[in-house]
């Protein structure tokens, strides 16, 4: 992380975990532990129907609160979706977009990351954009093309005042809920070429202040080293984030 240019962010993806209940006792649970906490933004990225009860518990702390998905039309007759005009309205404030487990069960492509990243960001939502490589891709020495193709493909159309806005999230498919954390030096190349590719379109200065996080097996473990990274500045984390002293003890280590 480099604090000069841009924010530490630490955010939780609960993923298809927690009842409100749940999401209650855990918000109440990390609320003590993280009370100090002053270098870092934490985000709690949790289930739909868990919205306003995460957002009462955590009303008052540093934790914000954060979506996993939202449809990119503003209403209307699709089925079952959650538009961002909605989530605004209940006090939301980030949103994850592509992350890979849409990408494959529910057929997300980078044009509807797109067209998603632009209705976020018209609602005043920000935007948390999943990009990553899979194990075939890297083994087959594509991953930086792979990545260049989903940053470029996500942000078109979007402004330099828009990038202001925006995350992004470093996950490497092959490293997600499987205990296999890519190594510091992996993950910081991948971080350090979606920067270098935000160079290319909105110039050095937009570039540097936008925060990149490392997501796959984050935990209290390794957490700190990957954070010592120039590029990485803060984690996407499913697993370590659903107990409240695996993830305080995360923020611990981005808030050195
Ligand atoms: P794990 O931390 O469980 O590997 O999940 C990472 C992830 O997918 C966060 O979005």
């Amino acid at each position: 992380m480099n604090r000069r240019y841009r924010k530490t962010v630490i955010a939780g993806n609960w993923k298809m975990n927690k009842t409100a209940a749940e999401a209650r006792t855990l918000i109440d649970e990390l609320k003590p532990l993280i009370a100090k906490v002053k270098w870092c933004d934490i985000v709690l990225c949790v289930p739909f129907v868990d919205i306003p009860a995460a957002i009462k518990a955590a009303k008052g702390s540093k934790i914000a609160i954060g979506a996993q998905n939202v449809h990119f039309e503003k209403s209307g007759a699709y089925t079952g979706e959650i538009s961002a005009e909605m989530l605004a309205g209940l006090g939301v404030k980030y949103v994850i977009i592509g992350h890979s487990e849409r990408r494959q069960f529910f057929l997300e492509t980078d044009d509807t990351v797109n067209k998603k990243v632009v209705s976020a960001l018209e609602a005043g939502l920000r935007p948390i954009i999943c990009v990553g490589e899979s194990l075939e891709q890297r083994d087959q020495n594509v991953t930086l093309d792979q990545i260049r193709l989903q940053v470029k493909i996500a942000l078109k159309g979007i402004s330099a005042k828009e990038l202001k806005k925006v995350i992004f999230a470093y996950e490497p498919i092959w490293a997600i809920g499987t205990g296999r954390t890519a190594t510091c030096e992996q993950a910081n190349e991948v971080c350090d070429n979606i920067r270098a590719c935000l160079r290319e379109i909105y110039g050095a200065r937009a570039a540097r202040s936008v925060t990149i996080q490392y997501g796959g097996s984050m935990n209290a473990k390794n957490a700190k080293d990957l954070l010592a990274q120039e590029d990485i500045d803060g984690g996407l984390i499913g697993g370590a984030s659903l107990k409240a002293n695996d993830f305080s003890q995360i923020i611990d280590a981005a808030n050195q």
